[in-house]
């Protein structure tokens, strides 16, 4: 058993007072808290070895060369990459969907088909809209059922050969549904589609095997896992990297510029023009030794008795709906109160000190699809506890009193 006290003592933010009460800080979907040991890297960085990276001789910028690429390798044992040139830094899963999407403008042709999930968050779904009305390739979209899950037999039907992409996300950021990605790989690559999976959700939760998932693309965002903002991954499988086009062009990713042409850089150099966020690159690798040290088995019995717990308490209730209801599910729980704007229970909590996200969670169409405008989601991450959900519940009846 994880020792909670311990672990939300490396948070300093976790012991703050927030509109004069304790924080309670459950929008970890959104970002996620820093430990002392990511704030005190990136301090160590700018202070020690700030330099640029692959460009000097001298001993500053082979010092902070050494440190990016100790990270990437660090996080290429993290996902199981084979090669450590498979995995890209990004500024964030964004970054990483839209690197993807631009390569495959070459790709695509009138008559292919994208598929993406209705489970997506806008950011899995307009990269990839954007590329059909550029290439003139169609969207299909693989349905949901009530409960939040994907209808897999309809995902089943939906894939022929005019299939080229299917994109999913591991975790789904506005319910908590977890896809079953390795089943849709398997069967997107037998009609010959390659798989994108945006794992920005799922990072925090557990650890991915890239190689085991068999994912062609596997793209995720430091900040949701205790690192920087402004810091991702792009994993992609070499022979898809060595086949797409670079995303931007600039300095770093050239082999030789001349004005007649200019040959590219090897992998994962290609992919990675101008100067990035070195300190973030870095301190990722921090935030994934940090992790690890938590150990994800801890944190996915911890974060599902936190589930259980919330999702018994919520539904004491009356009036309150939770969506997202399928069995295989990361410690996320959307909800709304009958009668009552997710908003306003939202500010009222937040008086509390209690942070939640309300809204559409960048996923405007699962709320269409249960017509509703918006939800309240709390989502848990391994420093949260019980008696904070227990916390919560009372200051949402307080808000529901206060409301009805
Ligand atoms: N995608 C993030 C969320 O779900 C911002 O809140």
């Amino acid at each position: 058993m994880l020792d909670i006290q311990k672990i939300r003592a490396d948070f300093p933010i976790l012991s703050e007072k927030v509109n004069g009460k304790p924080l309670v800080y459950f929008d970890n979907g959104a970002t996620s808290q820093k430990p002392q040991v990511v704030i005190d890297a990136i301090a160590k960085y700018y202070q020690e070895i700030n330099a640029n990276i692959h460009r000097g001789v001298h001993t500053l910028s082979q010092l902070a060369t050494d440190a990016y690429e100790i990270s990437r390798v660090k996080i290429q044992h993290h996902i199981n990459a084979k090669f450590s040139h498979e995995v890209l830094f990004t500024s964030g899963t964004t970054h990483g969907i839209n690197l993807v999407t631009n390569g495959f403008a070459s790709i695509l042709k009138p008559g292919d088909e994208v598929m993406v999930s209705s489970l997506e968050h806008h950011s899995n779904i307009v990269p990839w809209q954007m590329l059909c009305e550029k290439t003139g390739a169609t969207l299909k979209v693989i349905p949901m059922n009530e409960e939040g899950e994907l209808i897999i037999e309809a995902y089943d039907a939906l894939l022929s050969e005019k299939t080229k992409v299917v994109t999913v996300n591991h975790i789904s950021n506005a319910l908590g549904i977890i896809n079953p990605i390795k089943y849709m790989i398997e069967k997107a690559h037998a009609v010959g589609a390659a798989v994108l999976i945006d794992g920005a959700q799922a990072v925090p939760h557990l650890k991915p095997d890239v190689q085991d998932l068999d994912c062609d693309f596997y793209a995720f965002s430091g900040h949701k896992m205790c690192g920087p903002t402004g810091t991702g991954i792009l994993y992609g499988k070499e022979e898809w990297l060595n086949k797409l086009p670079p995303y931007q062009g600039g300095g770093e990713m050239i082999k030789e510029v001349t004005f007649e042409k200019t040959t590219y850089a090897d992998l994962p150099h290609k992919f990675e023009a101008g100067t990035p966020n070195i300190a973030g690159g870095i301190v990722l690798g921090t935030a994934v030794d940090y992790l690890n040290h938590i150990g994800f088995h801890n944190i996915h019995q911890h974060e599902t008795h936190l589930l259980q717990h919330a999702t018994k308490r919520l539904l004491e209730i009356e009036g309150l709906k939770i969506y997202g209801t399928g069995k295989n599910k990361a410690s996320v729980i959307s909800f709304n109160i009958d009668g009552i704007h997710p908003y306003d229970i939202g500010s009222i909590i937040d008086k509390l000190g209690i942070a939640v996200r309300t809204g559409h969670h960048c996923a405007q169409p699962i709320m269409n699809f249960f017509c509703i405008p918006g939800t309240i989601r709390a989502s848990f991450s391994f420093y949260n506890t019980k008696e904070e959900i227990d916390i919560m519940v009372e200051a949402i009846k307080k808000a529901k009193a206060m409301l009805s």
